[in-house]
């Protein structure tokens, strides 16, 4: 499929935006402050803090890093459940959520078969899905454009 141009002039700090690519959903959000700094504390509770497995597959080279991200602010994600392939919804609110933990710090959470992933994407230990959302290859165009594919 052709690449996939997104327009991010537009979002807020703590906004999503949901754009298709190849048939699939493809995340960008823009993270504040406090999410970014949320990955601190996640970094001990994923199952895979450095995206060091298979990263042809799930991380491109230039985002094998704690936000997972070329510019720490974006995360670009694709919004399919490594397990089954389930669509995860966001929960970005912190704290006490139902079925969530007490500490819970924001992030997105499967409604299958209740995978949890932090704000970069890395899933929680101890999940049903083996492997944090995939990060898909690209670039920005400029500060306000970038190029999914
Ligand atoms: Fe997401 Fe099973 S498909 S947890």
């Amino acid at each position: 499929g052709a690449p996939v141009e997104v327009d991010i002039s537009s979002l807020a700090p703590g906004e999503m935006v949901t754009v298709e690519w190849r048939g699939k959903p493809v995340w960008v959000l823009r993270r504040t402050t406090e999410m970014l700094a949320s990955l601190k504390k996640t970094d001990g509770q994923v199952a895979d803090p450095g995206s060091e497995r298979n990263p042809d597959e799930f991380t491109p080279e230039y985002c094998i890093n704690e936000a997972r991200a070329r510019k720490p602010e974006y995360l670009v994600a694709i919004g399919i459940c490594t397990h089954l392939g389930c669509s995860p919804s966001t929960k970005f609110t912190p704290g006490p959520q139902p079925s969530l933990p007490d500490d819970w710090a924001g992030g997105f959470i499967c409604p299958c078969h209740g995978s949890t992933f932090d704000l970069a994407g890395r899933v929680f230990k101890n999940k049903p899905a083996p492997d944090n959302l995939v990060v898909p290859r690209h670039m920005y165009l400029s500060d306000t454009r970038i190029l999914i594919g």
